[in-house]
């Protein structure tokens, strides 16, 4: 098996940083050391950077049917961006069809990943017909390493369920040691303001965040997290956008409940003024949750550092500027979502270690090491240490990163970021061992990318 040697770099991981070589044995790294001398296959010096953990993604929809339409990356585009932008693994999000199985779901998605995937990948199981079965099957996916389930709070026609079956689902966790997530917000109330707006003749993609204020937000945080302390289990919340709903989690963890939550980097870059663009611009942004207004962005920052907050994933769903045409007379058929899936090591770099919000440490705890504690790949991913597998990423804290679509690798034709320019990213990513992306060329192989079967709760 091949060896690399990499010297001279800063070794970061969640708890330390230290100047340290790391030689990597095949898919693991073997050890971690000041000045080891040992001949290796291949040497990276990493003299000036450092030497992080890859990226983990927990949050992304590659190609994710929407209605007619599906997002624009699948499995090999949207791992190759991932890789071009540090991120090593991935957790993507099945969906059961109403009527049918977890276990339908699940192969649906394997076929959709296996042979395609260039970093490894694990799946949460979104959950939109809950039954008695269904419940059972919960144990049977966590068994084959399927060990999150996301419920719907929103979309009422598609997606949503009620407050009964995610309290099932949560007891359910309670002994089989599977970890719900949310989306939070509340449909029924969205679904009255998108009938009002729509009625009085609005169409513009402004009307997708006014109708979903974020209020509607806090309000299914904190039923949620009712629901959760009510069945004595963990719960985490996803891609959690307002300064309203990061004070529900705070006020809960304040009082012992075990609340996790994600924000995405959209939340903390973005604004709604995107949405007040000329003509359809702001289709760009129609996500949910929205963007919200900018003096939330500080107490999302905060609640990063301060660990109210524990991840940042992307909730990478791209459509083209085509797709989202679909919504052009009405803001309700704007298929939801944007693409992240390569920006987001750069971004957090730039705008929490550079700006001086994040440290170098909590960096890497928010966009590796603290998704695999939680989602059950740790300890074998989320930090460089002896015995963990060889996902490590050479990062150069000086390099200029444009943010366009034309210098992006992701399937879609426009930025979020258009015009952004940041510091700092990735020269040498590096998958199981294998170096996948070297100076912004791709050189590794669709289809060498594996499930990965994670870890159920522990605790
Ligand atoms: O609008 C969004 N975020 N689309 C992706 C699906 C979801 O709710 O995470
Ligand atoms: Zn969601
Ligand atoms: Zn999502």
């Amino acid at each position: 098996m091949a060896t690399t040697l990499i010297s001279n770099g800063t070794v970061v991981t969640a708890s330390e940083t230290r100047v340290a070589d790391v030689l990597i044995d095949g898919e693991r790294i073997q050890a971690v050391a000041p000045r080891l001398t040992v001949a290796a296959d291949r040497i990276i010096d990493a003299a000036g950077r450092y030497v992080i953990p890859g990226g983990i993604d927990v949050h992304t929809h590659l190609d994710m049917p929407y209605g007619d339409i599906v997002s624009s990356d699948d499995f090999r585009t949207g791992t190759i961006a991932a890789a071009h932008g540090g991120t090593t693994a991935i957790v993507d999000f099945a969906v059961q069809d109403r009527g049918g199985s977890l276990r339908g779901a699940l192969d649906g998605w394997r076929r959709r990943a296996d042979g395609r995937a260039v970093i490894d990948y694990g799946f949460h199981m979104i959950v939109c017909d809950f039954r008695d079965a269904v419940e059972r099957e919960m144990d049977a996916l966590i068994a084959e390493g399927v060990t999150s389930f996301k419920f719907f709070m929103a979309y009422p026609d598609r997606l949503m369920l009620d407050d009964g079956a995610i309290f099932r689902a949560l007891r359910r966790t309670a002994h089989n040691g599977g970890l719900v997530t949310v989306h939070a917000e509340n449909g029924a109330v969205i679904d009255v303001l998108v009938q009002r707006a729509r009625a009085e003749g609005h169409t513009a993609p402004r009307y997708h965040a006014l109708t979903r204020p974020a209020r509607t937000e806090a309000e299914a945080v904190y039923r949620a997290i009712a629901l959760a302390e009510l069945a004595g289990v963990p719960i985490y919340i996803v891609h959690l956008s307002s300064a309203e709903g990061l004070q529900v989690v705070r006020e809960a963890r304040a009082r012992g409940v075990t609340v996790l939550a994600e924000t995405c980097p959209q939340y903390l870059f973005l604004d709604d003024t995107q949405y007040a663009a000329p003509g359809f611009e702001g289709a760009k942004y129609v996500m949910s949750p929205p963007l919200r207004a900018r003096d939330g962005q500080a107490a999302l920052w905060d609640g990063l550092a301060r660990h109210d907050l524990h991840a940042v994933a992307t909730d990478h769903c791209p459509f083209t500027l085509s797709q989202k045409a679909a919504g052009a007379g009405d803001f309700s058929k704007i298929p939801g979502g944007a693409p992240g899936i390569e920006t987001r090591m750069s971004l957090m770099f730039d705008g929490g270690v550079r700006a001086g919000r994040l440290s170098l440490n909590r960096f890497v705890e928010v966009t590796a090491t603290s998704p695999a504690k939680i989602f059950g790949l740790w300890p074998d991913r989320g930090t460089i240490a002896p015995g963990a597998i060889a996902d490590v990423v050479v990062f150069d804290p000086e390099l200029e990163v444009r943010l366009d679509a034309t210098a992006l690798h992701m399937r879609v034709d426009y930025s979020p970021y258009e015009g952004m320019v940041v510091r700092g990213g990735p020269v040498v990513v590096m998958a199981r061992g294998e170096v996948v992306v070297e100076d912004g060329r791709f050189v590794g192989r669709p289809g060498r990318g594996r499930f990965i079967r994670r870890a159920a709760r522990s605790g």
